[in-house]
Order: C-alpha cells, then structure tokens, then sequence
C-alpha cells in the first residue's frame, strides 16, 4: 500500500563523467526547527534558504494550524509570525506529518504543555513508527496521549493544563525524542533535563540558544546532560540554514561510484553531529575533499569536492560514529558495494524503525542487484565488488525517500542500470533531486506507471 494516490516508477542507466557543481537545497533539520521555534517566538522571524521538501512544508501547516502565521516569500526565504511559547492555538483540523516523523515527534513535543489537544496522522509509513518513545517522556510533564497500540499514530495528545518540568533519560539515540523532550519543557516552570548516552544531532540545542533560551550541555559519566530552564521569551531570529549534509551525500556517493566524475558540492553543513559519512568515506578511500572551512550561523560549513574513487576500501564503521550518520547507511551500502572488500556497519538497530527498516530495503535490493549482504538486528556487512555491480533489478522503496534515491544512485554506476517502484517519496527531502542529477549528467528518468 502507498501513502500516496499515483506512484511514478524511475529508473537510472549506467553513466560516464559527473561533473559541475550540485546546490542541494537546505537542511531538514533545521528547516523544521526553524518553522516550529519561530512559531514559538513572539514577531517576525526571517528564514533564508528553508528546505521546501513536503516533510518541512507538513511542519509549516501545522505551525499555522497552531495559530503561527507562515509566509512564503519566494526563493526560499520564508517568514513566520510566531505566537510565544505557551502561545499555542487549539488546531480546528487534524495535524497530517505525511510522511515526516520530525514534524510528528517534534510538534508533539511543542504542544505537550499547553492545555490543547491536537490529532495527529500520517501517511501508511509514518503511521507504522513507534511514537510511545515521545509519549511516555510527554507523560512526565503531565500531558496524555490515546493513539493505537505501541503509541502509533493516529493519535491525540493532550497538552499538561499546569506542566511540571521533567528529567529524562532518552534510552535510544535520537534527536526526535531530546528535541520533543527540549520542546515540552519549554512551557513548563523550572529545569527540564534530558540526558542522552550517545550524542545525537545537536540542532535544537544551538538553535534554542540562539533564540534565547537558557540552556546548559555538560558530558558526564552518564552522558550529555541537557538542562533547559522553561518558560523563557524566546527572540525571533534571521536564520540562514546551510545546506544539507545528507542531501550532499548523494550527489557526493554518485560522483566516487561513476568512473570520470569531478563534482563540487558548496557550502555544506558540517556540524560533527552529522558529518559522520564523510569521515567514512575518507576512511575508504574515496578522492573527498573538504575546501573553504568556515563557520556560518554557528555551524561549520564547507564545498566538498568528490572524484571518482576506484579503489575504496570495506571498513568497519565504528559504532559510536552511527548517530553522526544515521540517515547515510544507505547510501554508503551503495558505495560499499563498489568498493574492494567487506564494509561492516555495526550498532545500527534505529535503521529498522525508520521511514521503511533501512537495512531490510537495502539488503533485499542490493541482493537482487548481485551483492552479498548479511545482517542481524542491529548489523549488517555488504560485500563489495570492486566496481562490477550488475543490478538490472527494481528496488521496493516502501515510501522511502533515502531507499529511492540511495537506488537511482546505484543504477549509475551498476552494468545494468536500476529501477525503483516509486520516486514520489524523494520529494519528501529532496524535490530538486532529478534535475540536480540530470544538471551533473546523470542518466535519471522516469517510467510509465
Ligand atoms: C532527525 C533525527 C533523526 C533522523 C531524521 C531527522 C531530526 O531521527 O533520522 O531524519 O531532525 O531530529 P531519530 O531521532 O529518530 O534518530
């Protein structure tokens, strides 16, 4: 079942020479936060280069159904007139994420602590995921959720009528449920504190400074301890939001896999929490450069250069770097198809409850396509073939918009192309994916229905 009326089956050929520069469009993370804490914010804050891929524009509906008014103002420059925290409008409709768990988890989050309730839907990808691991810490500042079993959606919350702060250990890596965690607590008198094991994406931390909110970070034993203090007045802001690290990845993984390629891709958020792939790409090899290191916004940018890269080496990714990566597995399953040896990618068991289980649409793909992949419930290792993958085979791509383009991707540098069964879900994060591909001289098309 889709999530969606008509799918658009596509397929890639194998091609010669990338080459040009790729301009991804902005980072989902930070586009979604940018919409949600500008509603939170009382005046106008101006948001320069936002990601108008439908899981951002599905937070920007919502923040007006919350009563935030969100104006586009062409070229990617938006404005959202934001009505204050504890400021939140009781929405007249229901809240539909699509296909976005960060509009979902993070828009619970910011609604758990003002006395509205809200339903939440999503598409038939979005209504499988487990949502009870944002419930139950909502729970503590006195918020309640009725949705179907495991907490999935679709669900009510409502809000705390007189929150109390919480203190929260996430028990899995996940910037979703901190940032949800960090969004509830700022309605609730007193100290939040949400303690994360492993550090995840730490975007909502910065961003929450930068608008004015009280906030602490200090690596212990325990591992990062977070403490917010509620009920701040929190700043509009003008935010240029750098460009898409894992938007980059694609463009960067097509440019090492298909003989010839020189590809430029500008001014890409390097913020370490997310830059985890190119680190590993590095580490097998590939011809990747980082040129014009700079800091902008509070966040390290750089161009990155790539070239066609025949000798990558299989490696182990070391564990404690997959939250730094989380959403690239598949696209680097791709590279290490192509690469000599054995790339094994351990301490990854979040790949499962993804838009689609990650590593299950990539092994039977990659499976079909002629490489050998192994995997356990938190592992998998893909077994490269120095370059001579077959394909020729068509991909499920569960409403999977990463599994979509990680495929297409594949299929220019496999002996027989590739073909997806849906590329509708790429719009989701990267609209302009075709036509940047095309502009480099990718061999992308789409087929009759
Ligand atoms: C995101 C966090 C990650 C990531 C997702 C975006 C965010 O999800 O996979 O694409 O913006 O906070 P988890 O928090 O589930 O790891």
């Amino acid at each position: 079942m889709s999530g969606h009326d008509a799918v658009i089956p596509m397929s890639s050929q194998k091609c010669f020479a990338l080459t040009g520069q790729a301009d991804v469009p902005g980072d989902k993370s930070i586009s979604h936060r940018s919409l949600i804490l500008g509603a939170l914010s009382v005046g106008e804050t101006r948001i320069e280069g936002l990601l108008e891929g439908d899981d951002v524009l599905s937070t920007g509906k919502a923040m007006q159904a919350f009563g935030a008014e969100v104006v586009n103002n062409g070229g990617g420059a938006w404005s959202v007139y934001g009505v204050g925290v504890g400021g939140f409008a009781e929405p007249d409709c229901i809240i539909d994420c699509g296909n976005s768990g960060t509009s979902a988890r993070l828009i619970m989050g910011a609604m758990a602590t003002s006395p509205i309730s809200a339903t939440f839907v999503g598409d038939s990808s979005l209504n499988k995921r487990p949502m009870g691991r944002v419930t139950d810490p909502l729970a503590l500042f006195g918020a309640q959720s009725h949705g179907r079993s495991g907490g999935r959606l679709p669900l009510t919350i409502t809000g705390a009528d007189e929150p109390v702060p919480a203190l929260y250990e996430v028990p899995m890596p996940s910037a979703q449920v901190k940032s949800a965690i960090l969004f509830a607590g700022l309605n609730a008198p007193g100290q939040t504190v949400v303690i994360e094991k492993e550090a995840t994406r730490d975007h909502t931390e910065r961003m929450l400074t930068g608008f004015g909110a009280e906030l602490s970070v200090e690596d212990t034993e325990k591992g990062r301890v977070i403490t917010l203090t509620g009920q701040p007045e929190l700043r509009p802001q003008h935010i240029t939001i750098p460009r898409d690290p894992s938007s980059a990845a694609f463009p960067v993984c097509a440019a090492l896999i298909v003989e010839g390629s020189d590809v430029l891709v500008p001014n890409i958020g390097l913020n370490p929490t997310r830059a985890g792939v190119f680190y590993t790409l590095q580490e097998m090899g590939a011809d990747l450069t980082f040129e014009n290191m700079r800091e902008e916004g509070g966040e390290p940018v750089a161009d990155l250069r790539a070239k066609y890269s025949p000798n990558m080496q299989g490696i182990e990714v070391p564990p404690e770097r997959a939250a730094s990566m989380i959403d690239e597995y598949p696209i680097l399953s791709v590279v290490a198809s192509f690469a000599h040896g054995v790339t094994r990618m351990h301490g990854v068991g979040e790949l499962r409850v993804k838009e689609s289980d990650r590593i299950e649409a990539m092994a039977t793909g990659l499976r079909e396509a002629g490489v050998t992949v192994e995997d356990g419930p938190d592992w998998w290792h893909v077994h490269g073939l120095e370059g001579a993958v077959p394909g020729g085979n068509t991909a499920a791509t569960h409403l999977d918009h990463r599994i979509a383009m990680s495929f297409l991707i594949l299929g220019l540098g496999a002996e027989n192309g590739m073909s997806i069964d849906d590329g509708v879900p790429v719009a989701t994060s990267f609209p302009i994916f075709e036509t940047l591909m095309a502009d480099l001289g990718a061999s992308i098309c789409r087929k009759e229905a």
